[in-house]
């Protein structure tokens, strides 16, 4: 049994690690949520990992989220964006767990119009990019066996996302103002659980080295948030009509990059499939809501 403990089980990522770990066989899993383990809390984070020694991975979906509120709270943000996976990092790098984590295509945020990987620059504008990226230097520079994933417009079961908005709001109005001057890739929180564990059990079959780093990982191909919104009706058989808005007309608080597709070829080559188009993946999402 491979005993691996989930953080911030409570969100839409946590909860796909749990909806497709625990009843998986091979696996032993010990999800926190935010009430059970505050992973600014280091004192639990020890005694966690000390009532739990058989545990070889920290699957730490917790974050701050909401990237917009970070602009006006980032000692919040810096909590648990930077600190925390600092206070993680250094727990499991005594226990020899590996820690498995997070970050975000707003790391990036340069101007190359074209897929970014893991080696182009960073250059995050808003306070939730920035916490992001340096939460990544805590993992880094803690010498912690770790695993980061860049990810890109996550949406899942239960979760705030995108996908979840547009098919409440599609029911009742209709027409909606969506920004199309922003290209990306929707990733689905299963597609992330399916790949980290391919990686998992790379790890498993000491193959340590190849899963060490930071790594992309979004759903194939990319998409404005226009035209994404029209795939959502188009599949849901939801009429509403979207009229595409810039950025500008939008207004929000926090910047976002106009053109954040991921280059994921590193990963790619781990894994045992291919990485599903976004369209395919929204398509199996759809039929479970
Ligand atoms: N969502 C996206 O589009 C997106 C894109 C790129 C990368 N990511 C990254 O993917 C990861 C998972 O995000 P997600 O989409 O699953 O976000 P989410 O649904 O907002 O989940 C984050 C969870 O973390 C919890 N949390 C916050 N602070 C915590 C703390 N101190 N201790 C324990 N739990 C805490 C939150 O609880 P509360 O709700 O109670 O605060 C929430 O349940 C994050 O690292 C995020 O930065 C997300």
């Amino acid at each position: 049994m491979m005993s691996v403990i989930v953080s911030g089980a409570g969100g839409q990522l946590g909860k796909a690690f749990i909806d497709r770990l625990s009843f998986q066989e091979g696996y032993n899993l010990y999800s926190f949520d935010r009430g059970q383990l505050d992973i600014a809390d280091q004192d639990k984070i020890y005694r966690t990992l000390a009532s739990l020694p058989q545990v070889k991975f920290w699957i730490n979906c917790a974050a701050y989220t909401k990237v917009d509120d970070a602009e006006k709270n980032e000692k919040d943000a810096t909590l648990y964006n930077v600190l925390a996976p600092g206070y993680l990092a250094r727990a499991c790098w005594e226990a020899g767990v590996h820690l498995i984590h997070f970050s975000s295509d707003y790391v990036y945020h340069n101007d190359l119009r074209r897929p970014i990987s893991e080696n182009d620059p960073t250059e995050p504008k808003s306070i939730y990019a920035k916490t992001k990226l340096e939460g990544e230097q805590q993992i880094i520079y803690s010498g912690v066996s770790h695993t980061i994933l860049r990810t890109s417009w996550v949406y899942g079961p239960g979760g705030h996302n995108f996908v979840n908005t547009m098919l409440r709001l599609g029911k009742t109005k209709d027409e909606l103002r969506i920004v199309s001057d922003q290209i990306g890739a929707p990733t689905f929180t299963y597609d992330i659980v399916d790949a980290v564990k391919d990686l998992i059990h790379l790890y498993e079959d000491e193959q340590k080295e190849k899963i060490q780093g930071v790594f992309n990982f979004a759903n194939n191909g990319e998409v404005s948030w226009a035209d994404f919104a029209r795939t959502i009706f188009r599949d849901a058989n939801i009429q509403c009509n979207v009229h595409s808005i810039t950025s500008e007309e939008y207004g929000a608080i926090a910047p976002r990059p106009p053109y954040s597709v991921l280059n994921c070829d590193k990963i790619s080559a781990l894994l045992t499939d291919a990485i599903p188009h976004w369209e395919d993946a929204l398509k199996r999402y759809l039929v479970m809501v």
